[in-house]
């Protein structure tokens, strides 16, 4: 039995824009996850089995849009395998689906690792390696993707991402002090798809504005980098509160996201974002030790569907 895990993901700066060749900023959130377990099994076939989602099929009978079936076609090309062995593969999850953490990623990831090893080939399986693959798997779903998710969850450490050829920009950065978030659902759910193309729609209407859009949001992308590489967790609050003003104007937000936005910030959040594909999902929230209870209750108390609290922090840090 061979089983593996991977990480969600929050965007701390730069959505969007990261799709255009703009720097941004990704952390895992290593306290949900995605899990795969791959077992050997008595009844013939390649056996999929998604339990949250009704999932039960066999990967010859499954639809092309069969996303755990895209992994494992991806693999076997990868690895050259003629056919798998009779085996079955259980994809579980505590990411919500759709919400901007990365769940459809953090699956990919999980279920090519635990493949990788069931196949007796973990040592070809890097970061890097499960990284480019997850991508393939995105691309299936998202159309164009950027890389980033699947970059941050096959690396489970913050990176600060820009999207270029030959090879993405992907440095691994210093966190001087660790930042507590808060990550909160707002329940909406959103298809990452349809958001990143309908901002390529209106990018295509008004290139000049949306370009200043971008810009925008790289130069907040850059300043966050240097603002918590030394340690100023009120100026990444700052360039929060900025980043969520320059997504609203690319209509990514929604009414519920930004009220909890404003939420979080009474309750004495240094900043707060929507964070990820938006139109739903969860916003991110700066806070301290002292602010972190209140402004957990008053987001609950808003209506968020859950809060979840995570420490962006070097791999190396307590
Ligand atoms: C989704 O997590 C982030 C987006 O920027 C899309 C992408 O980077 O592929 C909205």
């Amino acid at each position: 039995m061979s089983k593996a895990t991977a990480p969600g993901k929050i965007i701390l700066f730069g959505e969007h824009a990261v799709v255009y060749g703009r720097p941004a900023i990704a952390a895992p959130v290593s306290q949900v996850r995605a899990t795969a377990v791959v077992e050997a099994s008595d009844q013939p076939g390649v056996h999929l089995i998604a339990p949250d989602l009704g999932i039960r099929t066999l990967l010859d009978e499954a639809d092309e849009e069969d996303a755990i079936a895209a992994v494992l076609r991806q693999v076997q090309t990868a690895v050259n395998l003629p056919a798998f062995p009779d085996m079955s593969v259980t994809v579980t999850s505590q990411i919500p689906i759709a919400s901007g953490l990365g769940s459809g990623a953090a699956i990919t990831a999980a279920a090519v690792r635990a493949l990788m090893d069931f196949l007796g080939l973990a040592r070809i399986a890097t970061p890097a390696w499960v990284s480019a693959l997850t991508y393939e798997v995105e691309k299936i779903h998202h159309g164009t993707p950027s890389g980033i998710d699947n970059t941050v969850v096959a690396y489970e450490q913050p990176v600060y991402f820009v999207r270029q050829r030959p090879q993405n920009q992907i440095e691994p950065f210093t966190v001087a002090r660790p930042l507590r978030l808060l990550a909160a659902d707002t329940g909406a759910r959103s298809s990452t798809k349809e958001v990143v193309l309908d901002v390529r729609r209106q990018w295509q209407a008004q290139p000049e504005r949306f370009e200043a859009l971008f810009d925008g949001c790289g130069v907040l992308a850059k300043a966050a980098r240097r603002a918590i590489e030394t340690g100023d967790e009120a100026e990444v609050g700052r360039l929060m509160n900025q980043n969520h003003q320059l997504l609203q104007e690319m209509t990514v937000s929604s009414p519920e996201l930004d009220g909890l936005v404003a939420v979080a910030q009474a309750a004495g959040a240094l900043g707060a974002k929507m964070s990820g594909a938006g139109r739903g999902g969860n916003l991110i929230a700066l806070v301290t030790a002292e602010t972190e209870t209140a402004a957990r209750r008053a987001l609950l108390a808003a209506g968020a569907k859950s809060v979840l609290t995570s420490c962006l922090k070097t791999k190396s840090q307590p």
